[in-house]
């Protein structure tokens, strides 16, 4: 099965219980991280921002309520009941049409040329097929000195990787499968957590695929790391 189809399937398996397990793993550390994320596209005051691999939009929903009601955001994903989820959420709050949760596939965005002013994306560029391609296709729909902001799980500090891949390998996966009913899930998060570039790594990856100024920060003894880049 080809990864794509078989990530789409993953996360419409634990759809439902996404946003549970997301804040139980990691301690609620997910909104700091998210939070950082959006301060740094805050800087840049886009008119319009394209969330990428949405998920239950908990990055879109951030990005409406910091860069306020004239901006306008897309936010994507090709996995239609992670999108139910997001749409759900939506109209339980009081959101008008700037923010639009809507099918698309990283892979091949169904969206215009350099039409964009900032992509952000959560946890969603590791799950890529392709992630050259993704990447590419990213700095295509930008417009020229757009931005992007990606949020993504990195390989920690050098002491801290023992005790980080303890949790992954062992007690991830089970707290998971107590939390979504899917081990399975889990044990592919840790897998790819794992083999996920180094900053530096991703960093040149970023630039190959045509952007400038890549930066890097690490967060949590870089659990996560954010990067930007311009087009
Ligand atoms: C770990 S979740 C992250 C969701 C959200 N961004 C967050 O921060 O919680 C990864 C998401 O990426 C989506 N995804 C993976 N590959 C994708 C692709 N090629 N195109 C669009 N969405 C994709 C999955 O469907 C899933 O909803």
């Amino acid at each position: 099965m080809p990864k794509g189809v078989a990530v789409n399937k993953m996360f419409a398996g634990i759809s439902g219980r996404y946003d549970v397990a997301n804040h139980l793993l990691s301690g609620g550390i997910d909104y700091y991280w998210r939070s950082v994320l959006i301060k740094r596209v805050q800087l840049h005051k886009p008119q319009n921002v394209v969330d990428l691999a949405t998920g239950s939009g908990d990055v879109a929903f951030k990005l409406l309520s910091c860069l306020g009601s004239t901006s306008t955001i897309v936010a994507m994903d090709f996995c239609e009941p992670m999108l139910e989820v997001a749409k759900r959420k939506k109209a339980a709050r009081t959101i008008g049409s700037n923010l639009v949760f809507t099918y698309g596939d990283c892979m091949s965005l169904p969206i215009a040329d350099e039409s964009i002013d900032a992509v952000t994306i959560s946890f969603g560029v590791r799950n890529f097929e392709d992630r050259q391609r993704g990447l590419r296709e990213i700095n295509r729909i930008l417009v020229p000195g757009g931005k992007l902001f990606i949020l993504e799980f990195s390989q920690p500090d050098r002491w801290f990787r023992p005790i980080y891949y303890t949790y992954l390998k062992y007690i991830l996966p089970s707290v998971a499968a107590l939390a979504t009913g899917k081990k399975d899930a889990y044990d592919y998060l840790a897998g790819t957590i794992e083999s996920f570039p180094t900053k530096t790594e991703l960093s040149a990856q970023i630039l190959q695929s045509g952007f400038e100024d890549v930066e890097s920060s690490g967060h949590t003894f870089s659990i996560v790391a954010i990067h930007t880049a311009t087009k």
